[in-house]
């Protein structure tokens, strides 16, 4: 299977891009889904249908799913709802209250992709294609699996903690088994599904940009916060290029001055991206809808060739030894090192940069090391560990 996400800034071109991937794989044979994960879906509207929450046929290979995460918490995971709503109404907290709390934050990002992955092995998909929420959503979204995990396991040791206190008020809040074994299973699910969605042989991230300033910096921020995750890109669209006529004549001033100004933009994006590959794909004089339009828009970015293969393989996070010390390199374009925030807490290494933060979870022959030095090195972050000596008490 192959899932590929577009990312970007809002309204530069990820539904229409995502929907022509889909339409164009589809034509190629191969079986595809496209899912919205935005709340304000616009995927039915450019495949210039109607969807809905369960994948609707729109070719002979494609299908199409706009999720309501909200509707899927309610389904799926009612017992644990249930049973935080019933504990908070407990307290004296009224229903409404309760219920809207109860919603875990981040569990709908959880259940959006725990459904994907889910229809993408039911339907025994080739190819799922999502179109994304604006950046900032999407990477927290993206962040999730990674935070649910450390959560759960650290609900497993205050579970433990308040059975050997056995403080009757902390009873009170005990999961009863069914939810802790609801708990479990998702655990393991999320936990699979965080190795799918960082296998660089299945998934592969995509950011879209236009040739504009602002546009371009939260590309390049997308680009630092999916590194920082550990999530694979493998090209960047560089979206409504406008044509430059072959002999630099315009009759429309208007056009001229747009045209020079994407110019500068345009170069830039081909320059700073590398060396991920750049597509682009042209302005059209009109808005690209259903499915055969898209898939042309397809055939022309990727002239003829598979938009799903993986097009780009950067180097992942990797430890190398040195004499006694250890180096833990991880890939962070785009950033300065005083941008970057990193504590050493036991075995995990927490790294923020801006509003984002990822919870590293160390290899075991580092937990007991110490973090000596960390600096940014040709685009990574290097942070050396050194052993704590014998003669410093422990
Ligand atoms: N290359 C293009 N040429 C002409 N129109 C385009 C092109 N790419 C996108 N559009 C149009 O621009 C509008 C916004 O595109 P689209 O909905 O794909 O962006 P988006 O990034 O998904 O937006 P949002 O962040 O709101 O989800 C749509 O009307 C779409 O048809
Ligand atoms: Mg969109």
């Amino acid at each position: 299977m192959r899932l590929i996400l577009y990312l970007g800034k809002g309204g530069v071109g990820k539904t229409t891009l995502a929907a022509a991937t889909a339409a164009r794989s589809a034509q190629l044979g191969k079986r595809t889904l496209v899912v919205s994960t935005d709340l304000a879906h616009s995927l039915a509207d450019a495949l210039d249908t109607t969807l809905g929450s369960e994948p609707k046929r729109i070719t002979s290979n494609l299908w199409a799913q706009e999720i309501n995460a909200l509707d899927e918490i309610r389904s799926h995971w009612a017992s644990v709802q249930d049973y935080v709503t019933g504990v908070l109404k407990k307290q004296g907290i009224n229903d409404v209250a309760a219920e809207e709390m109860a919603l875990i934050p981040g569990m709908d990002e959880i259940v959006a992709l725990l459904n994907i992955h889910r229809q993408a092995q039911d339907g025994a998909y080739d190819v799922v294609v999502i179109d994304a929420a604006p950046t900032g959503e999407t990477v927290r979204l993206l962040s999730m699996p990674e935070t649910f995990l450390w959560y759960a396991n650290q609900a497993k040791g205050w579970r433990n903690l308040a059975m050997s206190a056995a403080k009757p008020l902390l009873k009170t809040f005990l999961p009863g088994v069914n939810v802790l074994e609801s708990l479990q299973k998702l655990n393991e699910q999320v936990a699979v599904l965080r190795g799918v969605l960082t296998d660089p042989d299945t998934s592969s991230y995509r950011l879209v940009v236009n040739p504009e300033k602002m546009v371009i910096k939260e590309g390049l921020r997308a680009e630092t916060y999916l590194a920082l995750f550990g999530y694979p890109i493998d090209g960047v669209l560089c979206n409504r290029v406008l044509p430059t006529s072959a002999d630099g004549e315009y009759h429309d001033a208007l056009l001229r001055e747009m045209v020079a100004q994407q110019r500068v933009y345009y170069d830039q994006i081909h320059s700073t991206f590398a060396p991920l590959p750049v597509w682009d794909a042209p302005y059209h004089s009109r808005e690209i809808l259903g499915a055969d339009a898209l898939a042309t828009l397809a055939s022309e970015i990727w002239d003829g060739d598979d938009p799903t293969r993986v097009y780009f393989r950067g180097s992942p996070q990797e430890l190398v030894k040195r004499g006694d010390t250890y180096v833990l390199r991880l890939p962070l374009p785009h950033v300065e090192m005083g941008k970057v925030g990193m504590v050493k807490k036991g075995d995990e290494l927490i790294v923020e940069i801006g509003n984002f933060k990822r919870d590293i979870a160390l290899p075991t022959l580092l937990a007991p090391m110490e973090a000596t030095v960390a600096r940014m090195v040709d685009s990574a972050l290097e942070v050396t560990f050194t052993p704590v000596s014998a003669e410093q008490p422990a």
